[in-house]
């Protein structure tokens, strides 16, 4: 599909899409939580250049990320950031079709950090701005080329579980242009929920892949806990996470048995995502199955899903990098998606509309 910009200074028009008939450069910047990125990628696959400066450091000592901090952080950081991913990739930067940010949802002070970079280098140079949907983005982080920049030919129909710390979807996708919701959480977001269980056990933020290790050494089956219910393609984990906080309070400090905890938890939420995955699959009549997001990282869960390609499914999963928040999916996701805003006065949002 080839999708039609105007530059914002001269008004010139600039086709974007896999069917435009030329190589088109985009530089991306990410900033909705708490890391700051920037990326240049060549027709929305190959990665180019990949540039994220963590705040996790900084979040830690807090026990989650503190939004007026983190805004103030990638105040610090983008232009640096926007440098070393231009630098990187060895393109000049008037060389670039399109400069790309992330619009929302997330954190407002974050988000227009990120923002105001993109839509000022797409002045400064007159070329289109590109606004993007963050959840898209992370869906298109499956389009990605692979480490040593190997071509990634990953392509709809898929269904895709989109598993990040604020945000748990089935989405389908059946086409490049166009992402489709058919599922997702009533309360918290997974990895709010690794992330709370993983402080029950006394783990420092982010818990998420501290407890995914620390499951490693556990006994899965020791303990069982019900699954909520809900929609078939939704998902609540709060009973969960209240079930975890019960069974921790039923033990002594000393003797709690975290791996074990740590296991049957991680055992439970990946066997309720593998279940609504396949069904949305198996009722959308699709045989591809993707997964994106900073849970995706998961081992368990990668390990449940990847098993599917036994059972006749194609399964794709980004590299660990992408599945974490980056900016070169939010320059895919511009070169594909049909719901990009180009308006320069588009306003930052902290929810999913
Ligand atoms: O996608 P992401 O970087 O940020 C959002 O857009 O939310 O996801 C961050 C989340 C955190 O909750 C973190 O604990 C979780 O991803 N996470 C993991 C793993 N790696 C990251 N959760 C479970 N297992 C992991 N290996
Ligand atoms: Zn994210």
């Amino acid at each position: 599909m080839i999708r039609e910009f105007k530059t914002p200074v001269s008004g010139n028009t600039v086709k974007i899409g896999s069917d435009a008939g030329y190589d088109q450069i985009i530089l991306a910047t990410e900033s909705s939580c708490d890391e700051t990125a920037a990326a240049v990628v060549l027709n929305g696959r190959q990665v180019l250049s990949n540039v994220v400066a963590s705040q996790i450091e900084t979040h830690k000592k807090y026990g989650g990320v503190v939004p007026e901090v983190a805004a103030r952080e990638h105040l610090e950081s983008i232009n640096l950031v926007i440098e070393e991913a231009v630098e990187k990739s060895g393109i000049k930067i008037d060389e670039i079709t399109a400069f790309a940010g992330t619009v929302g949802p997330g954190l407002v002070g974050a988000l227009l950090v990120g923002l105001n970079a993109s839509k000022t280098l797409s002045l400064v140079y007159d070329k289109p701005f590109l606004g993007v949907n963050h959840l898209n983005a992370h869906v298109c982080a499956n389009y990605l080329s692979c480490e040593n920049n190997n071509p990634n030919n990953w392509g709809p129909p898929f269904i895709c579980l989109l598993i990040s710390g604020g945000h748990t979807q089935i989405i389908r996708v059946k086409d490049y242009c166009n992402q489709e919701i058919i599922g997702e959480t009533l309360d918290d977001a997974i990895g709010e929920a690794y992330d709370k269980v993983a402080r029950l056990l006394k783990l420092p933020y982010p818990g998420g892949p501290l407890l995914d290790k620390m499951a490693q050494t556990g006994n899965k089956d020791r303990f069982k806990f019900t699954e909520a219910k809900v929609g078939e393609y939704d998902f609540s984990f709060s009973g969960l996470k209240t079930a975890v906080l019960r069974l921790v309070q039923s033990f002594d400090v000393q003797e709690l048995p975290k791996e074990d905890i740590a296991a049957s938890f991680q055992e439970s939420v990946s066997t309720i995502l593998l279940k609504k995955t396949l069904k949305a699959a198996k009722d959308s009549k699709i045989n591809q199955i993707a997964i994106a997001g900073g849970v995706a990282a998961n081992s368990e869960i990668r390990k449940k899903f990847f098993a599917l390609q036994d059972r006749g499914f194609k399964v794709n999963a980004p590299e660990f990098k992408y599945c974490t928040d980056n900016a070169a999916m939010v320059a895919s996701s511009a070169y594909f998606l049909s719901n990009v805003i180009e308006k320069l006065d588009v306003e930052v949002f902290s929810r999913v509309k």
